[in-house]
């Protein structure tokens, strides 16, 4: 059974714990690396300011009791019609059990509930298991380059969906 709960800054240890797995087993597919957080990275204050972030929303999912997925919806700066779903992982122990598609649902209830009228994010160009989940939940590839990839060759792809037709 997937439980989703909504994390605050007192929160720290358990995004901390899923956050850290998630750059470890996954490093392709964010632009954040396991380095970047470990060591003098790695600190209580760092931890908080992210679950921090103003107008946030932070999604744990449990399963079976356990932590095993996360998500977040941030607002966009200068667009308050705008929410991005980013640092979206499934523990690998259950993926395809559709917990991925419980953390896109409640981002993009939280961003309608804000207000907003497009989710977008950013993914890895050859992430092609994110973006087919992304596509069946109404994301379509804006065009527009995202952040430059670590190698430099090319960009993220940024993908959007309509909040506005239900
Ligand atoms: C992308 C990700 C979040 C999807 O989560 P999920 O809970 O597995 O999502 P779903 O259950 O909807 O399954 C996604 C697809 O993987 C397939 N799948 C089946 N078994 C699987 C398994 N053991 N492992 C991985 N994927 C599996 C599902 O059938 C589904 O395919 P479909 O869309 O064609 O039906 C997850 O794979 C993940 O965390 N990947 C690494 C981090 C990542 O890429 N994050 C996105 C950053 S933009």
């Amino acid at each position: 059974m997937v439980e989703l709960r909504t994390v605050e800054s007192d929160d720290w240890p358990i995004w901390r714990e899923l956050r850290l797995a998630a750059l470890a087993e996954a490093p392709y597919a964010f632009g954040s690396t396991l380095a970047q957080w470990q060591g003098a990275g790695d600190s209580e204050d760092r931890w908080r300011a992210r679950l921090e972030i103003p107008g946030a929303h932070n999604v744990v999912a449990v399963v079976d009791g356990r932590p095993a997925g996360m998500a977040s919806g941030v607002p966009v700066e200068h667009a308050e019609d705008s929410a991005e779903l980013i640092s979206m992982w499934v523990s690998p122990a259950v993926r395809g059990g559709g917990v991925g598609d419980c953390l896109i649902r409640e981002v993009a209830r939280w961003a309608v509930e804000r207000g907003a009228t497009s989710l977008s994010l950013s993914v890895m160009p050859d992430n092609k298991r994110a973006a087919a989940l992304y596509e069946r939940h109404g994301f379509m590839d804006t065009g527009v380059p995202g952040d430059p990839l670590p190698d430099g060759m090319g960009n993220e792809q940024v993908m959007a969906k309509d909040l506005t037709n239900g």
